[in-house]
Order: structure tokens, then sequence, then C-alpha cells
């Protein structure tokens, strides 16, 4: 099974703000999708956002069927086995090796031989998360950006025994989706983070040492470079724990450049974690 029109149904680990974004995407492209998270009220909130932005993505034309329609093609469950029968499964949990080289070496043992198993991981190692299974060559990185109906891009992750042929499908299947994709080798936080998050901490940085106010800080990026958010701006839009997290990782593997902004971690141990909390850089009603 090495073609997107081979897929059946979808598995999604992860009802969070990616894994329900990613299972938005793959009901919209047609495809019955299974998502999982380990609390029913974790999958029930994913199912809630994806009932919201499938309405916002109606009301301006953006999708070729009802809402419901779509919707009817997304389970939620809180049972991994549900997943047994996925083509594909994304995985989308916690950022964390050990949570997810568990869940690989469960889906290893559910999924069928030829499924591919793919992480959303941000940036930690794909082939070790490979080294889970007895399939690493069926293993990739398929890091979808956030809020990921919107994004036009996915990034695909090589692991160092992914195959050829995996890396194709993952093309094809993130093309099925919608999306377009790049390709990055398995170096830490690949091409997006590896360059978004020191552009993030330098921002905390600028902020906290007096160089200018928080708005002016966006303001100045957002005007001075086309992008659509400012640095401060971005970083609560992603979740401040997850900057921290990337950061951290890229710190550790690649030294003192990537060494998290001081504010960052100050406010991620306060809990302020960005538009999820209320609170961030900005407050949020
Ligand atoms: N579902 C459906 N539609 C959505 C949506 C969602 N979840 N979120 C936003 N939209 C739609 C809005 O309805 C709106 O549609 P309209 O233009 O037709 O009215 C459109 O997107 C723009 O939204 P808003 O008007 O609310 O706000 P903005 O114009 O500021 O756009 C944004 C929001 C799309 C998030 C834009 O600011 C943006 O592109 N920001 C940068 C996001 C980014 O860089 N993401 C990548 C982060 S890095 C990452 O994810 C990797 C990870 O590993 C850390």
């Amino acid at each position: 099974m090495y073609e997107p029109a081979d897929v059946e149904t979808v598995g999604v680990v992860g009802a969070g703000t990616m894994g329900h974004g990613i299972a938005q995407v793959a009901a919209t492209a047609g495809y019955d999708v299974t998502m999982r998270d380990i609390e029913s009220e974790y999958v029930d909130r994913g199912l809630e956002e994806i009932d919201s932005s499938l309405e916002r993505l109606a009301a301006k034309g953006a999708i070729d069927e009802e809402p419901a329609t779509i919707r009817g093609r997304i389970a939620g469950t809180t049972d991994l086995a549900d997943l047994a029968d996925a083509d594909v499964t994304v995985e989308a949990a916690v950022e964390e090796m050990a949570v997810k080289r568990d869940v690989f070496a469960d889906l290893d043992a559910l999924a069928d031989d030829d499924a591919v198993l793919a992480t959303n991981t941000s940036t930690l190692s794909i082939t070790e998360i490979a080294g889970a299974t007895d399939r690493p060559d069926r293993v990739v990185g398929l890091h979808f950006m956030n809020p990921v109906p919107v994004m036009e891009g996915v990034e695909v992750v090589v692991g160092e025994h992914t195959d050829g042929a995996v890396v194709e499908f993952a093309h094809a299947f993130a093309d099925a989706l919608g999306k377009e994709t790049w390709e990055s080798d398995d170096k830490p936080g690949f091409v997006t983070n590896r360059v978004l998050m020191p552009w993030i901490n330098e921002g905390i940085r600028a902020y906290d040492e007096g160089v200018a106010t928080r708005d002016d800080i966006d303001r100045g990026m957002r005007l001075g470079t086309n992008v659509p958010m400012g640095p401060l701006e971005l970083a609560d839009h992603i979740g401040l724990d997850v900057v921290l997290d990337a950061s951290e990782t890229l710190h550790e593997e690649l030294g003192d450049r990537y060494k998290p902004a001081y504010l960052l971690t100050r406010k991620v141990a306060a809990g302020d974690l960005g538009k999820k909390t209320g609170e961030g850089f900005y407050g949020y009603e």
C-alpha cells in the first residue's frame, strides 16, 4: 500500500490542537478517520473544535461538502486498538520521546504489516521513534503546521531507515490532503523549527531586554518582514509550552545558540502558555 488512493482509514493519535486538525483535513479529503486520545473529554473537545472549524470554512465556501458529512467520517475513541485497521496513522501525542516510543510500539503491534506510521513530532528524532517498532522503514515524519486546516504546508521528515517508497507516499498523502510539502532530513528541528525557534526566542529576549514594547516587536516584524504574526504573538499561538519543549530539544542537540529565552521559561513555569490558557505575552478573552 503506497498510494493515497489505496488508503481507506486514517488513524490519528491525539485530539489536541494538531491531532484534531489532522483528523479534520483527512476527513475533508474523504478518508474515514479514527481519532484517539487518552481521555474521552479530550476526544470530545477535539471533535467540538473540528465542528467549529468546519463551520467557519463552510461559511466562506472553503469546503465542498456539508460540515456534518465531513464530521460523519470521524470517529472518536480512547482505545488505541480501534486504530488497528488504519492504513496510515499520524501520531500527534505529547512531545515526549518515551510517550511516542510507547505509542509506536503499540501501533506496530496492532497495525497491518504494510501500514504506514507517521509522526507529527516538531523536533524529536524520527529515527529514535521508529526504533520502537519492527518497521522503521515504514515510519516517517509528517509535520503539520498550526492551524492545520488553514496552513498550506507539511514537512516530510526522512528517518535513517525510512523507505524511499514511504517518503514518496508521505508527499503524495499530504498532497491528497490538499497540502504542499518540502522534505527534511532527520536533524533536530528539521527545517522549520530549527529556523523558527531561534527567531521566536530572539523576539522574547528583545522584549525581556527592553529593546521595544511587546506590540512594537510584533508590529516591527509583521510590517518589516511581511510575516502574518510577530514572534510574541506567534509564540502565544503555538503555545509557550510547545515553544519551550522545542527550544530545549534544540538547545540539547545543537548547543547554546538554541538556549530558550529566560522569560519563556518563567512564563511556562507560571502556567501562562499563550492563547490556550488565556494569558501569554498577550491576554485573551
Ligand atoms: N479553522 C478554520 N479556519 C480558520 C482557523 C481554523 N482553525 N484558524 C483561522 N481560520 C481562518 C479564519 O476563519 C480566517 O478566514 P477568513 O480570512 O476567510 O476570514 C483566516 O483563517 C484568518 O484568520 P483570522 O482572521 O482569525 O486571523 P489572521 O488573519 O491573523 O490569521 C492565522 C490567523 C491563519 C493563524 C495567521 O495569523 C497565520 O498564518 N499565522 C502564522 C501561523 C504560523 O506560522 N503557523 C506555523 C507555526 S509553527 C508550527 O505549527 C510548527 C510546530 O511544530 C511548532
